[in-house]
């Protein structure tokens, strides 16, 4: 059987990566994808997960838009690594269908009300969707089967030194999640990092036909960062989250307990991650095997044939 599951997500370079990893693994099933503003805006990352939805081949899958921006403060974007679209330098078909008319805070509850227990929830955006979720519903916790998440970090972080984006982009939305009272599953930077595109890995990217020439290896290798003078490659963040959920295996994780600062002047967004708590609230992966994690991710991948 199939691994169920919701991806909320804010697509984005890795999102946009995460949703063919999770449509193309037969051992999964995508049941549902919500948006939020994070990477660039609502607008944008909700079209490209419609024009990705039809490019993959997931059109029976509902889309549906969530909030443009955090609880509280103000609207933070990525656009500056993931272009002003989102998507790179990758341009795809307009979409010929529609977002889901329902919200997505309503589509995450509903979908999983109906089958408490067997839905997973991965969220690899700002979880400003996850926590206003919460806030309606807070059975939810019950019913996800697992609550994964990239966001986060134990040691540094990539959008100011504490803080890894998408917790500073909703950090008071990310202390709600972590306070819920499930367990979540916090695949910070400090796993995400270890999964990075080097030449090798753009070089089976290519390999993948159209998939891999047009859209997989662009996306994988468009942004660079000119302050990182030992640059080796982008790291494919959120499809982390996805993998966590269909492989495991692949994974060495500790349980801590998370609490995210939401007041601190340098240190707003940061989750400070205490592993040696008795009272653990997260599984926190810090190993992967990368090796691995490549292989299965290129296999999964090529199960998929473009659409246009
Ligand atoms: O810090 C990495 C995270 O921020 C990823 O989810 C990426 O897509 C961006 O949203
Ligand atoms: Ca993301």
């Amino acid at each position: 059987m199939p691994k169920k599951l919701i991806l909320d997500c804010d697509p984005g370079l890795d999102d946009a990566l995460a949703l063919l990893l999770a449509h193309g693994d037969s051992d999964l099933e995508l049941v549902a994808v919500t948006t939020v503003g994070g990477n660039v805006s609502l607008a944008n990352t909700t079209r490209n997960a419609l024009q990705l939805r039809e490019y993959f081949g997931f059109d029976d899958v509902p889309v549906a838009a969530g909030a443009a921006g955090p609880l509280t403060g103000p609207v933070v974007d990525a656009a500056y690594v993931h272009g002003a679209s989102g998507l790179g330098n990758v341009t795809l078909a307009e979409p010929r269908l529609a977002a889901s008319e329902i919200p997505a805070v309503d589509l995450i509850i509903s979908t999983l009300a109906e089958a408490p227990g067997t839905i997973h929830l991965v969220a690899t955006g700002p979880l400003t969707n996850i926590a206003l979720a919460l806030r309606k519903e807070p059975r939810i916790v019950d019913w996800a089967a697992s609550f994964i998440i990239m966001g986060g970090s134990y040691t540094r972080g990539n959008t100011t030194p504490s803080a890894e984006f998408n917790i500073y982009a909703d950090p008071d939305a990310a202390a709600e999640v972590f306070r819920a009272g499930w367990t979540v599953v916090m695949v910070g930077l400090d796993l995400t990092l270890q999964a990075v595109v080097n030449e090798p890995i753009v070089a089976r990217m290519h390999a993948l036909g159209s998939l891999g020439t047009d859209l997989v290896a662009p996306l994988a290798t468009f942004w660079t960062n000119p302050l990182d003078d030992d640059w080796d490659g982008q790291a494919l963040h959120d499809v982390c989250a996805v993998a966590y959920l269909a492989r495991t295996d692949l994974f060495v994780s500790k349980p801590a307990r998370v609490e995210v600062e939401t007041t601190g002047e340098f240190t707003r967004g940061m989750t400070v991650v205490d592993f040696h708590s008795t009272s653990p609230n997260a599984i926190v992966p810090t190993k992967l095997d990368v090796a691995r994690f490549w292989d299965y991710v290129h296999d999964a991948w090529g199960t998929v044939t473009p659409h246009g």
